[in-house]
């Protein structure tokens, strides 16, 4: 194989949804990629409140405000119709729209209540504890019903 090959393939890997990827563009790769930079949020959100990061009051409430923003941004990237592959949403997703609907308001509402807990001043963490738990709980009740692993 030539360097050229080898640079067309990864090329192709890269921009589309070969190679056992997902195409970046696609709704799923758009929706995944949102969930992805929750979790990444909200682990350093954790992180701080565990001990495992140190305590900064301003970096965590610059990572509520962000994890407020990406809680509303997944649900516009399901389709009408579900996709075949490579997805981890259950069927109900597309059946009980009503209850996942409720859900996703669930964990806005929740992470706009751990916007308003870190207003409070001084900022410590014992009292973000709570709040943080909430989105936590918020994120793991819709996965219980609606994501399949
Ligand atoms: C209302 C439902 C709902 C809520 C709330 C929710 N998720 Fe999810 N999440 C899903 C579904 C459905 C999938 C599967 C997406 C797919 O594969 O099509 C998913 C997938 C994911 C993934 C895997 C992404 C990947 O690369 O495959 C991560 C990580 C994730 N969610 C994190 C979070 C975090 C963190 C929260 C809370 C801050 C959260 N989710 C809240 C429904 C939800």
């Amino acid at each position: 194989m030539t360097i050229k090959t080898l640079t067309v393939l990864a090329l192709t890997c890269l921009t589309l949804s070969a190679c056992g990827g997902v195409d970046p563009n696609s709704p799923l790769g758009q929706r995944k990629a949102i969930f992805k930079q929750m979790l990444h949020t909200s682990e350093d959100m954790n992180g701080m409140l565990l001990g495992r990061l140190p305590f900064d009051g301003a970096q965590f409430a610059a990572s509520a405000v962000k994890l407020d923003q990406l809680a509303q941004q997944p649900w516009q990237h399901f389709p009408k119709v579900r996709e075949e592959d490579h997805t981890a949403a259950k069927a109900d997703v597309w059946e009980k729209q009503a209850r996942f609907q409720e859900l996703a308001r669930a964990l806005e509402a929740s992470t706009a209540q751990l916007v308003l807990a870190t207003r409070a001043q001084p900022l410590e963490a014992t009292g973000l504890d709570g709040p943080m738990q909430k989105v936590e709980g918020s994120c793991k009740a819709c996965h219980r019903e609606f994501r399949d692993h």
